[in-house]
């Protein structure tokens, strides 16, 4: 397993979000760059704590958290025994089933013996596991013609400037999947420009939604050092401006059950949300 970070606050918004799109917009096909292991076995570590441990306490008492999918497929997870955490590749399972077709890759062997494991016990009938690098694995099948437009592609990289061996960054590779018409999720973690920095490589319509960890007289580099990153976000190509709503008030939720949380650090912290259509970069 190289993901140690699973079921952190970066995950809870990335994989709420994830799963509403699912639920919403079902593609013919889903593809993931950087898809880790399907499950993980869930612990009581801090960055857990303040992420999917106090999401599930937190949700019943919100609403829009508690009629989410992530929030049944999250918690059905978490009570069984063992208890898991369900990855980003196996919440698409869950909700896609077999109706669409899937690739997912890591480099990773145990995420992709994990992937190849889940896959067979689902039942998926068109399921994909490539252990190599996602980004070219990926630019490859657009360019054979096998995804147009009706798939979704999940770009999520510990680092986006990070090249895999085929050389194109996270970056560059989300900006050619949004330029196809396919839809995109792109996570990132940090307040380094980079929604803006993807909407100067492409003109395909984009939403953010971002969370931001509020501790007083700390900086988010602070935070970030507790082990919990300290702006988490995801950016949205070619999707339908109802989808983008519906994030937008997860995101919303999301920061109103955060209200006196407390940081792994022991730090009282608080969550705001911004959630934005990203105006077009004006490219020649
Ligand atoms: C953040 S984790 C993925 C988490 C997963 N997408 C989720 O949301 O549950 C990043 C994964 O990318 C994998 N990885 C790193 N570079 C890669 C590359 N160039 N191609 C494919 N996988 C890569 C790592 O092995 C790791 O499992």
């Amino acid at each position: 397993m190289a993901n140690s970070h699973f079921g952190n606050l970066g995950d809870v918004w990335k994989h709420l979000v994830l799963a509403e799109v699912l639920e919403r917009e079902p593609p013919r096909w889903y593809a993931e760059t950087h898809a880790g292991s399907a499950a993980y076995p869930l612990d009581r570590d801090p960055q857990r704590e303040f992420g999917i441990w106090r999401f599930l306490a937190a949700a019943p008492r919100s609403a829009e958290l508690a009629r989410s999918r992530y929030y049944a497929i999250a918690g059905s997870c978490a009570s069984a025994s063992p208890a898991t955490y369900p990855g980003s590749p196996l919440l698409a399972m869950t909700i896609l089933g077999n109706s669409s077709s899937y690739l997912l890759c890591d480099l990773d062997p145990g995420s992709v013996a994990d992937l190849r494991s889940w896959s067979r016990q689902l039942g998926l009938r068109n399921c994909e596991v490539a252990g190599a690098d996602g980004m070219a694995a990926v630019a490859a099948y657009l360019a054979r013609g096998e995804g147009r437009g009706d798939g979704l592609v999940h770009v999520d990289p510990f680092e986006p400037d990070a090249a895999g061996p085929g050389g194109a960054s996270a970056l560059e590779c989300a900006a050619e999947i949004a330029d196809s018409g396919s839809a995109l999720l792109f996570w990132y973690a940090g307040p380094d420009g980079v929604p803006a920095r993807l909407r100067a490589l492409t003109d395909a319509p984009l939403w953010c939604g971002e969370v931001t960890v509020v501790i007083r007289d700390a900086s988010a580099r602070n935070v970030r050092r507790s082990g919990t990153p300290g702006v988490v976000g995801v950016v949205l190509a070619h999707v339908q401006p109802a989808t983008a709503g519906a994030c937008a008030a997860l995101g919303q939720a999301l920061a109103e059950a955060y209200a006196g949380a407390t940081l792994p650090s022991g730090q009282p912290a608080s969550l705001t949300f911004t959630g934005r259509w990203l105006a077009a970069s004006g490219r020649t």
